[in-house]
């Protein structure tokens, strides 16, 4: 079969969008681009917000019209909105194949082949969420790739669907992670991105991760930063980050770890969603405001350009203005170099959908504008600080607005535009002084490139050390 799959939601579902895709490509079918053509498309969801299921059940009314003409063809659904309606979505959508929850994934292939042998009328429906088996095949394997190191969530914001959605937390041995990232390592990755719904939470539980206890004297001896060090000496792989995280997760180890292992990115997505610790208390977030600025603090004083990146819930139950000005007071004070600002959606079954949902529509709109505003003036402030500074890009390939420059990130995970100097390569780490900054890009030249880069000519001397 022809297949095609259609990602909403977060990296995570990404990730396991690939694997899904790999195990249907070694199971014997065809990725294709044209979603219209395809024999089987499956629709991986997510539950955030209430918005994100009604875009996940709408594409799914569509595509299961389209089997009044092709009975044959296959339509299923995956990811958290799977996992969290159970049954319910085949009420709603009543000719759906198939239904496979956020643990399940691996089914997948089976699920496709048993639906195919018994034709129409055969249906499934798969919500175990005690699986530990994580699918790990990766089909798009190009510079940079998600390994996802922890599943589920057990924290519990009251707002928040996603423990629901993808069970409890489960970390994988480091092993199989570091093998993992050894195979993509081989296939031409230079870059992975470690995965987790609170990542820092990696290893926290009782089962142990690594085999064996850190040696006397480690460097790092609490699981995250020890996983990094690991990760970080498969030969190959030129920069690691990980998403998301929380500031209980934020300790002198990690700094360090920022700090001391090279190919660790200086850039942390680190959610505050409220400034107003009456907010946050609600929100069962854990932290004060000004605890969360204290670990943004810790992480600066070891790194001092990190990034820092958040996501903001506005209009939460009883979010008064002066709550609202607490948030825009924290974001002038931890400087972020990107905000994500969502409008608050109760999500059936959590705390925060029994409260009253008071803050209008129209005001979660005006809030959400402010904020993105506000944050477009750090922004331009925190970018402006780049202007004569260099950094270091991962080479990506010609720009899609210009294919005469090229683009790639820097370690802060910012967009750099430069001219390609003769002979570089997609995967070349380079260094780039900094001309120009608008609030999403920068803009520079050339200076170099760097140790465990590719040889790279630049105005006529050879710099930088052979390929590893
Ligand atoms: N309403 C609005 N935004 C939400 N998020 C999570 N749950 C909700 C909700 N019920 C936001 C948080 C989280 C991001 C992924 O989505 O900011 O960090
Ligand atoms: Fe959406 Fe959260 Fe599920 Fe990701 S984990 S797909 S953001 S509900």
């Amino acid at each position: 079969m022809t297949f095609y799959i259609h990602t909403y939601g977060c990296q995570m579902n990404v990730r396991d969008s690939d694997a899904v895709a790999e195990a249907l490509v070694a199971a014997g079918h065809e990725l294709t681009a044209d979603e219209n053509g395809a024999d089987l498309v499956i629709v991986n969801t997510c539950s955030v917000r209430a918005k994100a299921e009604e875009k996940a059940l709408g594409k799914l009314g569509l595509l299961c019209a389209s089997k009044r003409e092709r009975p044959r063809r296959i339509i299923g659904v995956m990811g958290c909105m799977a996992q969290r309606m159970g049954e319910k979505v085949f009420e709603k959508v009543p000719t759906l194949d198939f239904s496979v929850g956020c643990r399940a994934a691996r089914l997948i292939p089976a699920v496709v082949a048993d639906i195919a042998a018994g034709g129409e009328g055969q249906r499934w429906l798969t919500t175990d969420i005690s699986d530990h088996d994580v699918p790990h095949g990766h089909l798009n394997t190009d510079l940079s790739a998600f390994v996802t190191v922890l599943l589920g969530c057990n924290r519990r914001c009251s707002y928040c669907i996603v423990p629901d959605a993808r069970g409890p937390e489960y970390s994988r041995p480091a092993k199989e992670i570091v093998d993992e990232v050894a195979c993509l390592a081989a296939r031409g990755v230079r870059e992975v991105t470690l995965l987790g719904q609170s990542v820092l939470n990696y290893g926290r539980q009782r089962d142990p991760v690594f085999d064996e206890p850190p040696p006397e004297g480690a460097a790092f001896t609490e699981p995250f930063p020890r996983l990094l060090e690991a990760v970080s000496k498969v030969p190959g792989i030129k920069r690691i980050r990980f998403t998301s995280g929380h500031p209980s997760g934020c300790t002198e180890e990690l700094a360090r770890a920022f700090r001391d292992i090279p190919q660790v990115c200086p850039h942390l997505h680190l959610p505050v969603q409220s400034g107003s610790d009456r907010i946050l208390k609600s929100m069962r977030r854990g932290y004060t405001a000004e605890q969360y600025l204290a670990a943004v603090e810790r992480l600066r004083a070891f790194v001092p350009d990190i990034a820092i990146t958040t996501d903001i819930i506005v209009g939460y139950p009883g979010e008064t203005e002066e709550d609202f000005e607490a948030t825009r007071a924290l974001m002038r004070a931890a400087r972020f170099d990107n905000s994500f600002i969502f409008k608050f959606s109760p999500r059936p079954g959590t705390p925060a959908a029994q409260m009253d949902d008071d803050v209008s529509v129209a005001e979660k709109e005006r809030r959400n504008q402010v904020l993105l505003a506000d944050q477009d003036d750090i922004g331009i402030a925190n970018n402006a600080l780049w202007i004569g500074r260099e950094v270091e890009v991962l080479a990506e390939g010609p720009s899609h607005r210009n294919s005469a420059r090229w683009a790639g990130r820097c370690g802060q995970n910012k967009i750099v535009i430069f001219d390609p100097p003769p002979g570089i390569e997609r995967g070349d780490l380079v260094k780039i002084e900094i001309g120009r900054a608008n609030p999403q890009t920068l803009f520079g030249e050339v200076r170099g490139a760097l140790m465990g880069s590719r040889l790279l000519p630049v105005g006529g001397t050879m710099v930088g050390l052979p390929k590893m």
